[in-house]
């Protein structure tokens, strides 16, 4: 199939974008109620009420994977999340189930930043540089061909709510880390763990080479030059702005921002452990958050006793995760029904072999 091909057939048709709310809800309905337990909607912290309304379960990352791991009775499951979150679902759900992504543009430009072209050739580097002493960790946040190559290396899969027991497990294997391809969430984690930021070096995918002041032998960590363009949106400036007009406002963020704004934070951690801390806060608490704007409008919504704010006033929303929305998720179900194969994520069977191992490592781990 050519690419316009592909695109005609994965483009929402018109009729969608002309029906009313009602309407389209009324659709979802009728087939969640028709499906009934073949059904299954996973549906992450950051997807838009209107999709997140109709969720038989809801988590972060790490949450999602262990659910579709257990999940064996499902027939279609239909994610409500980004690509590279589908692609761990297909790795971790058998043969006979099917994983749908109902707009198959909703990827992740963190993911994106790193191909496995890229890796292999970084891999043949750092062995020249280091020898056999790196162990690869990626983030799931992830192509599931490089799960594979980390898979295949002995590496695992991290997430943000686990990446510290992960990189301790690493330590326990190899004297150095490759982390792909967040350097922040890689950074954070390291430097929790008594990393010091003189031991981390930077692999620059674009010049293919290693940024590193200081002897070679010293490094510890080698973090992917990649970060997430909705977390980098949080700055110092918006820590400082907070801090000087709501002096007793606590900072929670995810650590997915960079090193500096999570050092200035009171708290940071996964989508999860925002959404905890926040139930856990005392009435009258005030909080900032700094993580993706779906979620936070959620929570200021569900804790109307405390004083919630965006820690960036401009609020950062995923464009690729707002790509979920009612009209592609009530098209989806609607072809499901009728028994059209679409917006199936398929991982092939080789790279979903090794991909296994490195998820496997982390969920028994988790
Ligand atoms: P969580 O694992 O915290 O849900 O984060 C996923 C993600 O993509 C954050 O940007
Ligand atoms: Fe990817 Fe960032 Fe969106 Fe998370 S918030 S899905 S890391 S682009």
């Amino acid at each position: 199939m050519s690419l316009l091909q592909s695109l005609q057939k994965n483009a929402l048709p018109e009729k969608y974008r002309e029906m009313s709310t009602m309407e389209l809800e009324e659709r979802v309905r009728k087939v969640k109620g028709k499906l009934g337990e073949k059904l299954f909607i996973p549906c992450h912290h950051y997807q838009k009420d209107e999709v997140f309304q109709f969720a038989d379960a809801t988590g972060d990352s790490l949450k999602l994977a262990q659910l579709s791991q257990d999940n064996r009775e499902a027939e279609y499951i239909v994610f409500c999340g980004v690509h590279f979150m589908a692609e761990t679902a297909d790795i971790l759900t058998t043969e006979q189930q099917k994983v749908f992504l109902p707009d198959m543009r909703a990827g992740c430009s963190m993911a994106d930043m790193a191909d496995i072209h890229q890796t292999e050739r970084a891999w043949e580097k750092l062995q020249e540089l280091f020898g056999d002493t790196i162990l690869p960790l990626t983030y799931v946040n992830s192509t599931a061909a490089i799960k594979a190559f980390v898979g295949a290396n002995g590496g695992a899969t991290v997430t943000s709510s686990n990446a510290e027991n992960m990189v301790q497990w690493a330590f326990g294997q190899k004297e150095r880390i490759l982390f792909l391809p967040d350097q922040h969430l890689g950074r954070n984690t390291a430097y929790n763990l008594g990393v010091r930021l003189d031991e981390m070096a930077i692999w620059d995918p674009i010049k293919n080479e290693l940024v590193f002041e200081g002897p070679i032998e010293t490094v510890k960590v080698i973090l992917w030059k990649g970060h997430c363009s909705v977390h980098e949106n949080f700055t110092v400036a918006n820590v400082n702005q907070v801090r000087q007009e709501y002096p007793e406002m606590k900072i929670i963020v995810h650590p997915e921002c960079s090193r500096e704004v999570v050092e200035l934070a009171d708290l940071a951690g996964s989508t999860n452990f925002i959404i905890q801390a926040i139930e856990k806060a005392e009435p009258g608490s005030s909080w900032a958050i700094g993580t993706e704007m779906n979620l936070v409008k959620r929570i200021i919504r569900q804790h109307p006793d405390k004083q919630i704010i965006s820690l960036n006033p401009h609020m950062c929303p995923c464009l690729t995760m707002n790509r979920i929305d009612l009209p592609h998720l009530a098209w989806c179900l609607d072809s499901i029904e009728q028994g059209e194969e679409r917006n199936i994520i398929r991982v092939d069977e080789k790279t979903s072999a090794f991909a296994t191992l490195a998820l496997e490592r982390m969920l028994e781990l988790s």
